[in-house]
C-alpha cells in the first residue's frame, strides 16, 4: 500500500501535497501578481510530473483571475487530473481556461445564486456547494468531498491564501518548494498569515530532502504532525 492509500484509508482524506513555485525571498508573484515565470522551464517540467502524479489540483480563485491557468499536464506524458477551485461567490469568469480540458470541480457556498451555478454546469463544471468556515469554503470539507469521489493525491498549487488555509488547518503533508535564485522583496508571500507569534509555534518540517534542478532548487520535506 502507497502513502496516499495509507492516508486515505485511516483518515478518510486525501494526502496532500502542496506545490510551492518561489524565489529565495519566498514570494510567488510581484507585488502587482506576476509569477510567470520565477522557476526555469526545467523545474516547470518537474511541476507538470508532480501534477501528472495526482488525482486533482486544487487552486483558489485569486490564482485563476491573476493566471488563468490551464492547470493541465503538458510538459510530460501522463493524463492531466480534476482540477478543484474554491471560488466562494462563483467569480470566476465562465470564459476561463480552467472550463476547457480535465474536469473541473469549483467549491462554492450554500448561499451563491442558482444562476450562477446553472451557467457554471453548462459549461461542464461539476459544483460543489459546501459548508462556511471563518467566511471562506472550508477546505476540510472540500477534501472530505474529494476521497469520497475517489480523490487519493491531491496537489495544491496555490496561492498565498490557499497555501494558508491548507496548512491552518493541518491538511497539508507533503511541501514540494522549487526555489528559484531571484529575489523580489516585498511580493506575494508563499504563504499567508498564519498568525505564527512564536518560533515555538512554527510548523516544523521532517524529511527534508534538497535537490538542485539547474539553477533552482527542489526542496520537499513532511509536514510534521502534531501528536
Ligand atoms: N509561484 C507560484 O507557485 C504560484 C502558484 C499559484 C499562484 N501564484 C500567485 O499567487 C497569487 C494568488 O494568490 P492569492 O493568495 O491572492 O489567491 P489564492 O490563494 O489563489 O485564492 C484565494 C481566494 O480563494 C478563495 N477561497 C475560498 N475558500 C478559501 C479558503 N478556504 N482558503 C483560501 N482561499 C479561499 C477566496 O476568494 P473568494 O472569497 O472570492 O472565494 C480567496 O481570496 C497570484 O498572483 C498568482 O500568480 C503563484
Amino acid at each position: 500500500m502507497n502513502e496516499f492509500e495509507t492516508k486515505y484509508l485511516s483518515s478518510g482524506l486525501p494526502f496532500v501535497t502542496l506545490k510551492l513555485a518561489q524565489t529565495l525571498d519566498g514570494n510567488i508573484a510581484t507585488c502587482t501578481g506576476d509569477s510567470k515565470w520565477i522557476t526555469s522551464k526545467t523545474s516547470r517540467v518537474r511541476g507538470h510530473q508532480l501534477r501528472a502524479e495526482a488525482d486533482a489540483i486544487l487552486v483558489g480563485r485569486g490564482t485563476v483571475m491573476a493566471d488563468d491557468p490551464e492547470l493541465s499536464v503538458r510538459h510530460v506524458d501522463g493524463c492531466s487530473p480534476t482540477k478543484i477551485v474554491l471560488d466562494t461567490q462563483l467569480k470566476i469568469g465562465l470564459n476561463a481556461r480552467i472550463f476547457g480540458g480535465a474536469p473541473l470541480i469549483i467549491a462554492t457556498t450554500k448561499e451563491v445564486c442558482r444562476k450562477r451555478i446553472k451557467e457554471r454546469k453548462n459549461k461542464g463544471a461539476q459544483v460543489w456547494q459546501l459548508p462556511i468556515l471563518n467566511g471562506q469554503i472550508n477546505l476540510k470539507a472540500v477534501l472530505q468531498k474529494a476521497a469520497q469521489m475517489g480523490l487519493r493525491h491531491i496537489l495544491i498549487e496555490g496561492g498565498s491564501r490557499v497555501a494558508a488555509s491548507a496548512l491552518c488547518l493541518g491538511l497539508v503533508d507533503r511541501i514540494a518548494a522549487f526555489i528559484a535564485p531571484k529575489i523580489l522583496g516585498a511580493g506575494i508571500p508563499a504563504i499567508g498569515s498564519l498568525d505564527i507569534a512564536s518560533i515555538t509555534d512554527a510548523i516544523a518540517l521532517e524529511n527534508v530532502k534538497v535537490e538542485a534542478i539547474g539553477n533552482d532548487f527542489l526542496f520537499t520535506a513532511r509536514v510534521k504532525k502534531s501528536p
